[in-house]
């Protein structure tokens, strides 16, 4: 209690002091703010999402934080403070800071972006799992969105900080970032607090796709609704929402938003024509997909469907579902 009390304190004291550097020292005006707004950030959503920057500097957090009382050993349970054999020093250095916030608003990790392009480091440093930060619990964005969420009753789910961070911009703001790890059933579950529909917009790659799928599958045992929306080639839903500007980025969603049986089957249309071999598997995995549904009349409308879009006997594929179902029990 007194321990998880004391590491709030010093995440908080840390969000305010890599805002401060950003809004206020030479550095931290001329590079971190500088680089956010040349993304097309404006003031207005630099602080609502409290974004910050951290000095090139070994120790600069490290520094200001003892000064004002802070005991070492709760700076390292933080993740702000790395000790490595006698040395210790910031984890952040020299990069932009996106805050992580629990769902009350206290922030909780960071987030941290290089602003060099260099291949040799990473272009994003995280905090490590602390006393008060289990990132498998944790969606960025939530704080700020679960009011739009519940207004919306559906919630946008995207891969990154920045990708919230451009929609509220354009004007999307019930939109939750699982922050690059794979979808969590915890996660999840954080969303159906809200909304029982979900919404993920998958990055136009190839490997982003693959991954998406795993996590609409993982929606679906849960019962929720989910419509998936793919973005051109190379591009991301915040590349995507600068580049068409909000009222097109909005009105993209709406007529991009698709069904996800839809969706495998039109992903089967464009590789497997004419290959029995392809669709047999297409088929396959769709039929596993529905099996994931808990309601049983929900199964049998998409299960129509399926028969319909692909052309193939309804009892076949009931058939198919039937064993996969036996399988699970
Ligand atoms: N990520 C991470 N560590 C990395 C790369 C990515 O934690 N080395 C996480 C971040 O949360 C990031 C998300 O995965 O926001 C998506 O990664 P990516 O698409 O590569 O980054 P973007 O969010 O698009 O960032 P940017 O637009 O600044 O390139
Ligand atoms: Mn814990
Ligand atoms: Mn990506
Ligand atoms: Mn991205
Ligand atoms: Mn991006």
């Amino acid at each position: 209690q007194n321990e998880r009390e004391s590491l709030y304190i010093a995440l908080s004291f840390a969000n305010e002091y890599y805002q401060n550097l950003l809004w206020h020292h030479t550095d931290g005006k001329a590079i971190g703010h500088s680089y956010f707004k040349e993304r097309g950030f404006t003031d207005q959503i630099i602080k609502e999402f409290e974004l910050g920057y951290s000095l090139d500097i070994w120790d600069g957090l490290m520094k200001e934080a003892l000064d004002k009382g802070f005991k070492q050993e709760v700076l390292e349970k933080a993740g702000l403070i790395i000790a490595k054999e006698d040395k210790r020093y910031d984890r952040f250095r020299g990069r932009v800071i996106f805050p992580i916030h629990n769902i009350t608003g206290k922030p909780i990790a960071f987030g941290a972006r290089t602003l060099v392009s260099d291949k040799k480091q990473p272009k994003y440093i995280n905090s490590p799992e602390t006393e008060i930060y289990h990132k498998s619990k944790v969606l960025y964005g939530i704080h700020q969105a679960k009011q739009a969420i519940r207004q919306a009753d559906n919630c946008f789910l995207v891969e990154g900080y920045t990708d919230v961070i451009s929609m509220h911009m354009a004007g999307v703001k019930n939109v939750v970032a699982s922050s690059g790890t794979s979808l969590t059933d915890e996660q999840i579950k954080l969303i159906n607090r809200y909304t029982r529909n979900i919404t993920v917009l998958f990055d136009g790659d190839a490997a982003g796709i693959r991954a998406s799928i795993r996590g609409v599958d993982m929606i679906l045992e849960t019962g929720m609704n989910v419509k998936v929306v793919v973005f051109p080639d190379g591009e991301d839903p915040d590349s995507y929402a600068r580049k068409s500007g909000s009222a097109q980025f909005q009105e993209y969603l709406q007529k991009e938003s698709q069904d996800f049986i839809r969706f495998k089957i039109s992903g089967y249309a464009k590789e497997g024509v004419g290959d029995p071999v392809k669709k047999a598997e297409t088929i396959r995995n769709i039929v596993e997909s529905i099996s994931k549904i808990p309601d049983a009349i929900q199964r049998a409308v998409y299960i129509q469907e399926s028969s319909k879009l692909l052309d193939i006997d309804e009892s076949i594929l009931i058939a198919e579902q039937n064993k996969i179902l036996i399988k699970k029990h």
